[in-house]
C-alpha cells in the first residue's frame, strides 16, 4: 500500500544513492554516450544537496529504494535560459500505478516552491498524461538528442515579500 511509501532526501554519503543512479543509468545512459555508472554514481551524489537546487528524492518502502526524482539547474544542454528542472523520475515497474511518482513529483515542485522559484520546467518523450494530471502545461514541443519530446513547465504564485 502507497501509506508505507516515505518520499526522503538522499545525502550524497547513502547507500541509496548507487542504486538510484544504476536505474537511472540504465533508463537514460543513452543520452549521455561515454558517461559509465561509476561516473553517473558520483554526478548524482553530487546532486544530493541539503535544500533547493540541486536536491535527489527517494521513494522508500520500508528501507528499501523504489523510485527517485531530483531538482537540478539544467536538464537541457541547450536551453539554460530555463531554471530549475524535474528531473529522473524513476519508478521501478513492481512499485508502478500507486501514485508514487506523483508523490515523488509533488515532493519535488515542494522544494522548487518553497525556494522562491516561480516556474520550473521538465521534458518527457511520453509522460505528458501523468505531469498534465499534477497541474503541469505543455510548454513547446521539439527533438531533443533524436527524440520528440515535450517540454512542461510548472507555475507556481510566490507571495510578495512583505515591504520593510
Ligand atoms: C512514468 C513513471 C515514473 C510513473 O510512475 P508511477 O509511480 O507509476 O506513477 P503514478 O502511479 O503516480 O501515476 C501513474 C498512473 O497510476 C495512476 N495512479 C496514481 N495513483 C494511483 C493509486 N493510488 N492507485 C492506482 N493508480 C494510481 C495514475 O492515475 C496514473 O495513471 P495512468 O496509468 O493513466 O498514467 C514510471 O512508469 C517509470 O518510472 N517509467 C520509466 C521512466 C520514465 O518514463 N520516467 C518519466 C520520465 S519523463
Amino acid at each position: 500500500m502507497e501509506e508505507r511509501i516515505r518520499i526522503v532526501r538522499m545525502t550524497g554519503d547513502s547507500p541509496h544513492v548507487a542504486t538510484l543512479a544504476a536505474w537511472t543509468h540504465d533508463a537514460w545512459g543513452h543520452l549521455h554516450p561515454g558517461r559509465d555508472v561509476e561516473t553517473a554514481i558520483e554526478l548524482l551524489r553530487g546532486e544530493c544537496g541539503p535544500a533547493g537546487v540541486p536536491s535527489v528524492f527517494a521513494a522508500l518502502a520500508g528501507n528499501t529504494p523504489v523510485g527517485t526524482a531530483s531538482l537540478v539547474s539544467d536538464d537541457m544542454s541547450d536551453r539554460l535560459d530555463l531554471t530549475p528542472w524535474l528531473a529522473s523520475v524513476f519508478v521501478l515497474p513492481a512499485w508502478r500505478g500507486r501514485g508514487i511518482a506523483s508523490r515523488l513529483v509533488q515532493r519535488v515542485e515542494e522544494e522548487a516552491r518553497t525556494q522562491g522559484h516561480g516556474h520550473f520546467y521538465l521534458y518527457t518523450p511520453d509522460q505528458q498524461p501523468l505531469y498534465r494530471r499534477l497541474g503541469w502545461r505543455d510548454l513547446e514541443e521539439r527533438v531533443y538528442r533524436g527524440e520528440a519530446v515535450t517540454i512542461m513547465c510548472r507555475e507556481f504564485a510566490i507571495p510578495n515579500t512583505p515591504a520593510g
